[in-house]
């Protein structure tokens, strides 16, 4: 049995088992009685129409049970109407086999469906297809005349506007006794989760559905099966307790479950559709994105004026938006302003969140200015970044609920051993390779939404938990058992975290690094109501102990709720059961900000990041030989997993900066790469020493945990830190990522 307090200790994944020894289920793996097997059909050309879809060939073999087209899909409401999802954005979601216009390269036009997977593979080769092609731009750098504003949307809290501009930023840049400007060009990345899509169909009869699905959200898949087909949402069941990996990518549904589920409805089977590797990159994306900065301080190294512009692809049918330009205002305030979010329309599918969406975007470009700022005014940049250092959030003006950012630069600065950096560029040597030291800040929202937690315990004292959320690989399972533990006084063992169950309380999609926040505090309402349930029951019992005792009075603890005072005064949670002739005692819980007051301070986890790497200008190499990331996120429920977070986040740093782009050839409208032999990611080698800081920090608004989040924090400040160090080590300032050597030459 573990000790109390569980919150706190580094607790392994007490699913970690199952995934090891590949008992885990994910999505395209659960046995299903005679299973069909869907494989989708994409689109060669990038825009224009069919003229002619002959399946035919496909039909005729043996084992294909259907090949659905834009032709002969069944009808659903959802053609006729708008339903999108939970993290659509503005404009008209795409509609799978709608009708015959393309949009993009890679849009799926059909769905064979077979008897085995082999066989529907096989089959999609037969479909013969004639388009009648169009004109087409996916070009971002030559159609920037076409740059305008976004489409206004649901306001999201999420994904804030750039603030509006302050004081009189030309003229004070003008007047700035140091400039620094700069363009910026990140590359197209794609998710690549280690699972693939996938979405297995269980036709349970006339209008009910169960779906094993590969999403962030239960619920979001739930929702959106039931309104595209016209479902009643209790008919509609998605299951996704173990997820491979999605970063973003399973936010929104993908198209393989609109296709599993209009297959398995129209067949009244039970059906699989599974995404291979090439397919992964035709449904979103992190955006190409160009960006201008100006920033402009005094002799003092004071940042008095601050332009920051981005502009960023998006889809001809939704206006993707992410937040890339408030992090200035948010980190390093200046009088005059001026941020601006421009989008480029162009032939390809809309760009979708991926791990710190907007943020290693745009805190890449203002970390590498404040970089050079300190450059020119000789100021080290650690000591920049505490002279410009601030309490507050201009883009809001407010205050921090809690801020030990100072304390990250300096606990990451002497584990890192920052002082014993030469400023100087090209001066630090290990043989005949090159040494630079690099630093950057990092920041990311800390939010919080609503969730529903259902608390249930049975009569041998052991608590079943229920949420429809999501684990997708974040320690979510773990974490909720630690908090339900130390708020029931009962150890980890005897309580079940049941989750990623549509049919489960509300939960919203698991993202944005709020899921422990958001359900953290559902789960701790729901143990505490249930207390008061036993509490009461227990006061209820013939001549109770506890007859006069308050709530606030009592403890629980190994089955037994004591008087805080006298520990001889007490009721065991038996006694109570056999009073309650053995049946359960459970409820059900809501837990979400106060509308009141949550908005009256600014919320934000911060990193500072150091970097170390080694160039070797003769042989081309780039390496990142150490790194060190201090993290204050507020309170951390188990350091392991948390670690496990911006471990993570740290390596896709190394990978964005130096490894990861999908190209995209503008003859053709295709990426070129969309397999994991030429989309590069590191392996084992590239990545070297590693280290990982929590900075305490304490912070009882946020919420009554005190936890903030960690899961993009971990990635924001790696590619300015490696840009900034690769400066150093060179005395070559690289804007764009990736960064491949020859850009070095
Ligand atoms: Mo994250 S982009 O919210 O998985």
């Amino acid at each position: 049995m573990t000790k109390l307090p569980s919150i706190g200790k580094p607790i392994s994944r007490l699913e970690g088992h199952f995934k090891v020894t590949g008992s885990a289920k994910y999505a395209g793996e659960y046995d299903v009685p005679d299973l069909l097997y869907g494989y989708v059909v994409n689109s060669t050309i990038t825009k224009g129409r069919i003229k002619i879809i002959d399946t035919a060939g496909a039909k005729a073999l043996e084992g294909v049970i259907e090949v659905f087209t834009h032709e002969n899909r069944p009808s659903t409401a959802w053609f006729d109407f708008q339903y999108a999802d939970m993290d659509a954005p503005p404009g008209t979601v795409f509609k799978p086999l709608k009708d015959n216009e393309i949009k993009y390269n890679g849009q799926p036009i059909a769905l064979v469906v077979a008897t085995t997977f082999e066989m529907a593979r096989y089959a999609a080769t037969l479909i013969k297809t004639a388009y009648a092609e169009k004109e087409f731009e996916t070009d971002l750098e030559s159609n920037l005349e076409k740059a305008r504003e976004p489409k206004k949307g649901l306001a999201s809290m999420l994904k804030p506007p750039p603030a509006k501009p302050t004081g009189n930023f030309e003229e004070a840049y003008r007047n700035s006794f140091v400039q620094s400007s700069g363009e910026f060009k990140h590359g197209t990345e794609h998710h690549n989760p280690m699972e693939m899509f996938a979405t297995t169909v269980v036709y349970e009869g006339k209008n009910k559905l169960k779906i094993y699905d590969k999403t962030q959200g239960t619920i979001n898949s739930q929702m959106y099966v039931a309104n595209v087909f016209g479902l009643k949402m209790k008919n509609v069941q998605v299951i996704a307790p173990y997820v491979g990996g999605a970063f973003g990518s399973g936010l929104r549904p993908q198209y393989q479950l609109f296709m599993a589920v209009m297959a398995s409805f129209k067949l009244k089977r039970n059906v699989r559709v599974t995404l291979d590797r090439s397919q992964m990159f035709t449904f979103g994306h992190r955006p190409p994105t160009l960006q201008f900065t100006k920033f402009g301080a005094d002799e003092n190294g004071k940042v008095n004026a601050i332009y920051h512009e981005a502009i960023a692809e998006t889809s001809q049918f939704e206006d993707y938006v992410e937040n890339v330009v408030n992090w200035s205002n948010m980190l390093y305030p200046a009088e005059n302003t001026l941020l601006e979010h421009k989008l480029v329309p162009l032939d390809v599918y809309s760009p979708l969140d991926m791990r710190a969406p907007g943020g290693s975007t745009g805190i890449h470009a203002i970390e590498i200015t404040m970089d050079d700022l300190a450059y020119q005014l000789n100021i080290d940049p650690l000591e920049l970044r505490l002279i410009n250092y601030s309490e507050k959030d201009k883009s809001s003006d407010k205050e921090y609920s809690s801020k030990e950012l100072r304390n990250c630069y300096l606990q990451g600065a002497e584990k890192f051993g920052w002082k014993n950096r030469n400023p100087e560029p090209r001066n630090m040597k290990r043989g005949n390779k090159l040494i630079g030291y690099g630093m950057a800040t990092g920041i990311w929202d800390a939010n919080r939404l609503l969730a529903r937690v259902q608390a249930i315990m049975t009569s041998d004292g052991k608590v079943e938990l229920k949420s429809a959320v999501t684990d997708i690989g974040t320690g979510t399972l773990t974490i909720m058992t630690q908090i339900a533990s130390d708020e029931l006084g009962i150890p980890l063992e005897d309580i079940t975290f049941s989750y990623a169950d549509s049919a489960m309380p509300f939960a919203p999609i698991q993202g944005g690094s709020f899921t422990t926040a958001t359900v953290g505090p559902a789960v701790k309402a729901s143990c505490k109501a249930l207390k008061e349930k036993l509490f009461r029951k227990a006061k209820n019992l013939r001549s109770s102990v506890l007859s006069d005792a308050k709530f606030e009075d009592v403890v629980f603890s190994e089955g037994f709720i004591f008087l805080k005072e006298n520990a001889e005064v007490k009721i065991s949670i038996d006694e109570i059961f056999t009073f309650n002739e053995g049946k359960e005692i459970k409820t059900t819980n809501a837990a979400m900000p106060n509308p009141l007051v949550y908005g009256k301070k600014a919320r934000a986890v911060h990193s500072a990041v150091f970097v170390e790497v080694e160039v070797d200008e003769e042989l081309g190499i780039i390496e990142v030989k150490r790194a060190v990331t201090a993290v204050a996120a507020g309170k951390i429920i188990n350091p392991k997993t948390a670690e496990s977070q911006i471990l993570g986040g740290m390596i896709w740093g190394i990978s964005k900066t130096l490894h990861e782009e999908t190209i995209l050839d503008d003859q053709f409208g295709k990426y070129m790469n969309a397999n994991l032999a030429e989309y590069h990611i590191p392996v084992h080698a590239d990545i070297h020493e590693l280290d990982v800081i929590f900075v305490e920090e304490n912070d009882d608004f946020v919420n009554d945990l005190g936890v903030k989040g960690v899961g993009e924090i971990g990635i924001v400040g790696m590619p300015p830190a490696i840009a900034n160090a690769i400066f150093h080590a060179t005395g070559k300032r690289i804007h764009n990522l990736p960064i491949h050597f020859d850009q070095l030459l």
